[in-house]
């Protein structure tokens, strides 16, 4: 049956795919044309001025022009209004899949089920029988499944921690992850093979890996920023009562400087960690806190003033990345991932440049 709400979808996804399509040709193309989004998000919320969140459903105004936008659409919320889960922004999610290099009949593992878009799609191109997809909420799993099946689609789906895998299924030819990793986990390497080709969110960046056997692996990040949703653990809040009490000391790093420029290493060097700035009534940044999951707390004025608090010395980590880096941004690009039984390490222009090694965790 035909009616006048799947033109309008049939017509805004074709102009989608077209969107897409502008500055690249991918076989993807074909799957974006032809999988539709809205099944997989019948509903999403949105923030208001305010931060107060809004649930956008089927039928609303603006509901199909939005879910056929570049636009990511949070899926679900915690109880303090945390964004848990999300279907990405399809411009993303298109630079990923192309950076897999996939090709029907290849067997894709992906950490990060979520709405089930993505696991549809990858299921137009490679077959369903090749696509299994893990999400850690079960109840996400549950509706991704029937959306999935309602589109033909019978991937493997099932409720559990990613990062260990589905070694039933293994070796896997390409892996995804789209939910935010601090490193590529062990059992995910386990079960590749020679030439598999890995591509994760690490820090604010993505990493895209080529397994060569032994446990190793190599590859660079790409050229896009990008911020997923990491996994959900227990944290520690910020300490900022303890910094009160300080006088606190000085430094020649921008305080903005971890808001730009230094952002993306500073993900890789202190995995996870939060921040927040302070601004005055006409906008500008006058300071800047950051804190890691440890209670690690550090606050820096932009006068050039800063206190630390905690089993780690924030700040000092932010120095040694602006030393080693003293100007302009470095781009992603120039970063690389090598894993090797002994650990796995960040390094900058080359595998024996200067290097960083990836948390354990
Ligand atoms: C950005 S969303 C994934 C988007 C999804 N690929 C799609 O197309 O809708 C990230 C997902 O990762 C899931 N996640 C978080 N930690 C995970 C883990 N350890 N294992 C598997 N999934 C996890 C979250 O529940 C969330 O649904």
């Amino acid at each position: 049956m035909t009616g006048p709400h799947t033109l309008t979808s049939a017509v805004l996804r074709a102009g989608f795919a077209a969107m897409l399509g502008k500055e690249r040709r991918s076989e993807w193309l074909a799957a974006f044309a032809d999988v539709p989004r809205e099944h997989y998000v019948p509903s999403f919320y949105q923030q208001d001025g305010q931060g107060r969140w809004h649930k956008v459903s089927v039928g609303d105004p603006g509901y199909l022009e939005t879910v056929y936008s570049d636009t990511a659409l949070t899926t679900q919320l915690d109880d303090h209004g945390i964004p848990t889960s999300s279907s990405s922004e399809p411009r993303l999610m298109l630079t990923m899949l192309d950076a897999l290099d996939a090709r029907p009949g290849h067997r894709l593992f992906e950490l990060g089920l979520g709405t089930g878009y993505n696991a549809a799609l990858a299921s137009s191109l490679l077959g369903s029988d090749n696509v299994v997809s893990v999400d850690v909420d079960p109840d996400l799993v549950h509706l991704a499944r029937s959306r999935l099946a309602r589109g033909q689609y019978h991937p493997l789906v099932f409720a559990g921690d990613g990062a260990q895998g589905y070694p039933d299924q293994a070796p896997y030819d390409r892996v995804i992850a789209t939910a935010g990793l601090r490193r590529i986990p062990p059992a995910l390497l386990n079960q590749a093979r020679e030439g598999t080709v890995v591509v994760a969110p690490i820090g604010f960046g993505i990493a895209r890996i080529v397994v060569s056997g032994n446990g190793e692996a190599t590859g660079r990040f790409l050229p896009v920023p990008a911020f997923f949703m990491p996994r959900r653990t227990p944290t520690k809040g910020p300490d900022f009562a303890t910094l009160e009490t300080q006088a606190g000391r000085a430094t020649t790093v921008p305080a903005t400087d971890v808001l730009d420029r230094l952002k993306f290493l500073l993900s890789l060097a202190l995995p996870g960690y939060h921040s927040c700035t302070w601004r005055d009534g006409t906008g500008e940044t006058t300071g800047v806190g950051l804190w890691t999951e440890d209670g690690s707390t550090a606050t820096v004025h932009v006068s050039g003033n800063v206190r630390q608090t905690g089993p780690q010395r924030l700040w000092d980590t932010v120095e040694k990345l602006a030393g080693a880096f003293p100007r302009g941004t470095p781009a992603r690009e120039d970063f690389g991932l090598t894993i090797a039984p002994e650990g796995q390490r960040v390094w900058y222009r080359e595998p024996d440049g200067p290097s960083w090694p990836l948390s354990a965790e």
